[in-house]
């Protein structure tokens, strides 16, 4: 099998290249990234072999002449292109959503005309933020059938990009599947986001920092939990679906703060309480079943400390990954407050 990886030097798709190497010797990968300030090379270090399983191009996905090229060299009837690549920050897209428009909209879109004119199976990679927020009591969980209502400029990017997907299913036949998957968490991942932030803030003498109250719930799944889900996806779900994946892992914010200020061996109360983020979702929960039930999945990682103990071991033990990009990520939050 040969697969087509966008965004694979980026956080998730990083991970999923790996283990896809690592576990499945008759698959190949090429990975498409335009290596933006989120993703590197580094992140793919050690994959390059004599055997040629594997190949990094750096370009973008709204290159439709570079996007057919690379669909062409698939076979539709064992192939498949993963589309992880977007611009994935909620707080970057509130100072400046033209590259989610371009990136997350123009983007899919380019994808999809690039697979629909050879046939080739798509698998989409989206975010359960694509549902909105859930209030703190509620005892629904998103489902595939929930409504979508965005809050954001990053999640209505994810959004019209999901839609762009259904209809393309359903008016032109394609070979595709959707998933939409929570918060995760595990090595390789920007430091600007909420669990590498504060693990490096402290490893670098800053202060933990929460936004608001802290009261604000995600549902943390381990990255390589996510990335099993889409491979089973991929190769056993069925086409046209929708498939939310989760791990049963809401925690507060501020819960998940003092436990990596725990684990770090600092006083849990010690962290500064920043500026909210504007428009900022309350909770996010996914009900996992149908993909558990229909393809029999089970997250692995269902320890969240011993998780988080690991995540925080791998930035200790790669400063030289995380390091060049701290700088730049707190410059950022300096300018916006939090
Ligand atoms: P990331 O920001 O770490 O990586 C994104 C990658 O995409 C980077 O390598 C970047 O260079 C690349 N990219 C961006 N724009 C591109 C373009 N125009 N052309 C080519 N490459 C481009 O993101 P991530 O956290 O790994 O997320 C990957 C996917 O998973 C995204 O689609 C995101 O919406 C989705 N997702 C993320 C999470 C999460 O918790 N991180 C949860 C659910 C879904
Ligand atoms: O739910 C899936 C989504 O999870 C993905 O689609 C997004 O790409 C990914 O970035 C993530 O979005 P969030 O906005 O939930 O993640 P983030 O890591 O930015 O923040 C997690 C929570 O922590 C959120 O409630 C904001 C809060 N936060 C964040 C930072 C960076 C803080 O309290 N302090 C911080 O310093």
């Amino acid at each position: 099998m040969r697969l087509l990886v966008t965004g694979g030097a980026g956080f998730i798709g990083a991970n999923f290249v790996r283990s896809i190497l690592a576990q499945r010797p008759d698959t190949s990968v090429t990975v498409l990234d335009a290596l933006t300030y989120a993703g590197t090379r580094e992140s793919l270090t050690g994959l390059d072999s004599p055997d040629g399983r594997f190949r990094l191009v750096q370009g973008d996905i709204t290159d439709a002449a570079l996007m057919s090229e690379l669909v062409a060299n698939l076979d539709p009837e064992t192939d498949a292109v993963v589309h992880f690549a977007a611009e994935t920050h909620v707080d970057n897209a509130l100072a400046d959503p033209e590259p989610f428009l371009r990136s997350n909209v123009i983007g899919t879109f380019t994808v999809l005309e690039a697979v629909r004119a050879r046939r080739v199976r798509l698998h989409h990679v989206s975010t359960d933020e694509v549902y909105g927020e859930l209030a703190l009591d509620e005892p629904r969980r998103f489902t595939e059938t929930s409504a979508y209502r965005p809050s954001s400029p990053y999640s209505s990017t994810k959004a019209a990009a999901d839609l762009l997907v259904h209809s393309w299913v359903r008016s032109y036949g394609l070979h595709a599947t959707i998933s939409n998957c929570s918060n995760n968490y595990g090595p390789y991942q920007h430091v600007e986001k909420f669990i590498p932030r504060q693990i490096t803030n402290l490893l670098t003498g800053r202060r933990a920092k929460l936004y608001g109250s802290g009261a604000h719930v995600r549902d943390w799944i381990h990255v390589d939990d996510h990335n099993s889900a889409v491979w089973q996806i991929m190769t056993r779900g069925h086409v046209g679906r929708t498939y939310l994946i989760g791990a049963d892992g809401e925690r507060d914010n501020r819960s998940v703060l003092q436990t990596i200020l725990r684990l770090m061996d600092h006083d849990p109360d010690d962290f500064d309480h920043v500026a909210d983020r504007p428009g900022h979702d309350l909770r996010y929960a996914i009900d996992p079943s149908a993909l558990r039930n229909e393809l029999g999945w089970t997250p692995q990682h269902t320890d969240f400390e011993a998780g988080l103990r690991d995540t925080i071991d791998w930035y200790r033990a790669n400063e030289s990954w995380w390091a060049p990009l701290k700088e730049a990520a707190e410059a950022r939050y300096t300018a916006w407050g939090r």
